[in-house]
């Protein structure tokens, strides 16, 4: 990676978008998106389908853990210093060796085609105007190659990185890893924390598994180590080998996921759309991973590793002993146990134990740019958003994921001038109190 492919941080990102949104207001325009999350939720909640809402805003269980991870965040009050010369700020940082314009990440969100169709495509441009990072979701609703074209029809070698679901099958594995590198992923990001589904009532109360109607699967359906599974499971279905594909229990529903606008199902013959999603939901993920797939997994790649769902500083130690790069302290936005806890929370107890010795970036529940200062002063590296985005392209397509985004870039920019801090560099705890 050279100097010129880095995107320098917009000086002065939250005044720059505050007279972009104040002198539209002149010309009678609105922000498309609104600028706080309470409205951005409320707004997207009217423009999405009960499914869709269903899959991206619900969480596990009662929903306490999405609750824990706001509460954790407002045990925190930000000091501000005053009198320190901040009319010139940076937001800039450095990951894996790339300079990012801002401490800001896409999170991986999957079945996206719920909220908007073709929606990784968007928020790939999105990501790629803003020329933050945007982490491909395993169970993304667009081949991954498809996203990087449209990331570098925007700019060049645009920041990407991919989440990993840890496969059943270890061959399906090298294939996904070996398409991330191709496409020019510049860290692998591996889910740890959803080896199975959370008990997840929004969805369960309405029936709905996006993944079974083949949304969400495109990352599969696309790769060549998927089809020949599928390719064999289905001989073997047709010679009465694996008799259990061909239930006519599933027909039904495959026949209506087939015909759903935009399915993906639409572009396999039958039998295999059926097959294809069996395969998926046989082995997408798998419950026996441990550390030492996580130690085998540097044979396995050449791309940074980063592990995504660590909450124990335990964890966090072994991370940094078995030489992974970076990790994500994250509960998956409350969606896999409720009861969890906060990842502020969690993020408080383990920078310190992590030390700098390697990255350390934080989700779930991050949606403001007061948010993000929060996570940096408690020893982030960055942050990464994820249902604030999906509602901005719920609203408003990728322009609508990128000036959410934008949003909260600018705001950061804001609190951390107000504050009395120049660089997100020079924030640390003396920065909150604990109230
Ligand atoms: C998958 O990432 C999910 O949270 O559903």
């Amino acid at each position: 990676m050279t100097d010129a492919d880095a995107v320098s941080p917009v000086p002065g990102a939250g005044r720059v978008r505050q007279n972009e949104i104040y002198t539209q207001g002149i010309h009678g325009r609105r922000p498309r998106v609104p600028t706080d999350h309470a409205e951005l939720e409320r707004r997207a909640r009217r423009a999405m389908s009960a499914r869709a809402w269903a899959y991206i805003a619900g969480g596990a269980g009662e929903g306490s853990t999405m609750t824990a991870n706001r509460v954790a965040l407002d045990r925190w009050a930000i000091v501000p210093r005053v009198l320190r010369d901040v009319s010139s700020r940076s937001l800039g940082i450095e990951l894996f060796g790339r300079q990012l314009p801002a401490p800001v990440l896409f999170s991986p969100v999957g079945a996206g085609a719920l909220a908007a169709p073709d929606a990784d495509v968007h928020i790939g441009h999105a990501a790629a105007e803003l020329g933050v990072p945007y982490i491909f979701s395993n169970q993304g609703s667009a081949p991954m190659e498809r996203v990087a074209a449209e990331m570098d029809g925007v700019r060049a070698g645009a920041p990407r990185w991919f989440q990993l679901y840890w496969s059943t099958d270890d061959d399906l594995v090298d294939s996904l890893l070996g398409r991330a590198e191709a496409m020019g992923a510049e860290a692998v990001a591996v889910t740890l924390d959803t080896t199975m589904l959370g008990w997840r009532p929004q969805d369960l109360n309405i029936g709905s598994l996006p993944f079974a109607r083949g949304e969400g699967i495109d990352q599969y359906t696309s790769d060549p180590r998927f089809r020949d599974i599928v390719a064999d499971r289905v001989k073997a279905a047709a010679t009465g080998e694996r008799p259990e594909i061909s239930l006519g229990a599933i027909k039904t529903l495959f026949s209506i996921a087939r015909n759903a606008p935009g399915s993906v199902l639409k572009n396999l013959r039958a039998p295999e759309p059926r097959v294809a999603v069996q395969t998926f939901l046989d082995i997408y993920s798998r419950p026996s991973l441990n550390w030492d797939d996580i130690s085998g997994l540097r044979e396995r790649t050449s791309l940074p590793i980063v592990l995504k769902g660590i909450l124990h500083p335990d964890d966090a130690r072994r991370a940094v002993d078995v030489g992974v790069d970076g990790i994500i302290v994250s509960n998956h936005g409350g969606r896999q146990i409720d009861g969890s806890i906060g990842s502020i929370d969690a993020l408080a107890a383990i920078a310190p134990v992590v030390d700098g010795r390697i990255k350390v970036l934080v989700d779930s529940g991050i949606h403001t740019g007061a948010d993000v200062f929060k996570a940096i002063a408690l020893g982030a590296d960055a942050a990464c958003i994820g249902r604030p985005h999906m509602y901005g392209l719920a609203l408003a397509g990728a322009d609508g994921a990128r000036d959410v985004v934008a949003n909260i870039i600018a705001e950061l920019d804001l609190t951390l001038g107000l504050a009395g801090y120049t660089s997100v560099a020079d924030v640390d705890r003396d920065a909150l109190q604990r109230v």
